[in-house]
């Protein structure tokens, strides 16, 4: 028997089920804005990876933020570079810098061999996740155990790790990436199905070691013209969402899909499979929910530098958001998901204590907004 959850809130919103109130986490919670995490960096060896790839490491900084707040979901202590650097790329994370790859994809023949990595390089992945959920059991006032919140899982979309694995790092143009797309649009097309095909496989071992949601990262979808964000990245983050494992022990695994800048195209996102699309702050959540709120969730949308301001504003900020969404309930007694997030990861430089007031204000004034009478 799987262990109840104490708190599927998020689980349940994802679903458009009723909830007491509207569940929040934040991309990027562990991280460096946290001082245990840079604390835990420390240790090892102030590397990323090997912060990553050490399952007591990833499982430690996995819960630091949830010891700081009452968020309502753990996500995996990882990165999405992890599969390109799996496939042999090379991954390394500089001083102060980026990511950078050794060996990037530019010719044909770097395309050629390119392949869907042995999931064993990925095992202290699918290790970290088992040993998160060990790590989120607790016991109720009755003593049962019971696990904390859930866990998300997550990788990059094919088109988003492409990016990466062609421009062999961050990108201010994507003059690599792009110049490939359309010159040579059998190229791409080929690592964007080897992309789907690792991505498939590789979240549905994170379903079968534990994760009970799923997140694609479309992060740089937004940069692509309309048309090609369709043909090249869209249309392969749908073969992913398609082959994965919607279901464990009776228990449905949500899948969130999100393009940063990918507001425009909210319909055809909404058609891609997802249970629950991600937006950022470009976009009024009223109107995505009235457009597409009755096929999927929502997911967002804070900008991520109003925990810059005063903790007031910070509280002031986040009402706004969840009033434009409205009330969950609907007038014909039917829920509409919303899943409170920033709407891109969590700066850095961030203060904390703003946090502290961001989650404050979401759990408290979405228990206000369920006292009122619905509006639609
Ligand atoms: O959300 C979480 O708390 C889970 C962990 C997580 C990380 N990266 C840890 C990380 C997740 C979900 C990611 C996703 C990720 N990684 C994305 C998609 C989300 C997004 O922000 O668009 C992307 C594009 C990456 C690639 C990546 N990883 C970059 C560009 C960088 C360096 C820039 C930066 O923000 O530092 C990383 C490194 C990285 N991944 C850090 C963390 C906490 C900072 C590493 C450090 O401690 O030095």
């Amino acid at each position: 028997m799987p262990i109840p959850l104490q708190n599927d809130c998020f689980l349940r919103a994802c679903l458009r089920q009723r909830t007491p109130h509207t569940p929040l986490w934040l991309m990027r919670q562990a991280g460096r804005y946290l001082p245990e995490y840079r604390a835990t960096r420390e240790k090892a060896g102030n590397s990323f990876m090997g912060l990553a790839t050490n399952v007591a490491y990833a499982t430690e900084v996995t819960l630091q933020p949830l010891e700081r707040f009452p968020l309502d979901a753990a996500i995996l202590f990882s990165d999405i570079l992890t599969v390109p650097d799996a496939m042999g790329l090379g991954l390394s994370f500089g001083a102060g810098e980026g990511p950078r790859f050794a060996h990037p994809v530019r010719d044909e023949a770097a395309v050629a061999a390119l392949q869907v990595p042995d999931l064993n390089r990925l095992r202290y992945v699918f290790d970290a996740v088992a040993s998160i959920r060990r790590a989120l059991v607790t016991r109720d006032a009755q003593g049962r155990e019971v696990a904390r919140v859930p866990l998300i899982g997550f990788s990059g979309s094919p088109w988003t790790l492409a990016c990466y694995m062609v421009e062999g790092g961050g990108s201010s143009d994507y003059r690599l990436v792009k110049s490939m797309l359309y010159a040579r649009p059998d190229l791409m097309q080929r690592i964007l199905q080897v992309n789907a095909d690792a991505v498939t496989a590789y979240l549905n071992a994170q379903v079968d070691a534990g994760a009970q949601a799923l997140m694609i990262f479309d992060s740089w979808g937004g940069v692509l013209a309309d048309g090609a964000f369709q043909r090249f990245s869209l249309d392969y983050t749908r073969r992913v969402v398609a082959g994965l494992q919607r279901e464990k022990n009776g228990q449905r695994i949500p899948v969130i899909v999100f393009t940063k800048g990918g507001g425009l195209w909210l319909q055809e996102l909404a058609g891609c499979g997802a249970d629950v699309v991600g937006l950022d702050w470009t976009v009024h959540l009223g109107r995505a929910r009235a457009a597409v709120g009755e096929r999927v969730a929502l997911q967002g949308n804070l900008d991520p530098m109003v925990l810059f301001a005063p903790p007031e504003v910070v509280a002031r900020e986040a009402v706004a958001v969840l009033d434009a969404f409205g009330p969950p309930q609907r007038a014909d007694g039917g829920w509409d998901g919303h899943v409170f997030n920033l709407g891109h990861g969590i700066n850095q430089h961030t203060p904390p204590e703003h946090v502290s007031a961001l989650v404050e204000a979401v759990h408290s004034h979405s228990r206000r907004q369920r006292q009122a009478p619905a509006k639609r």
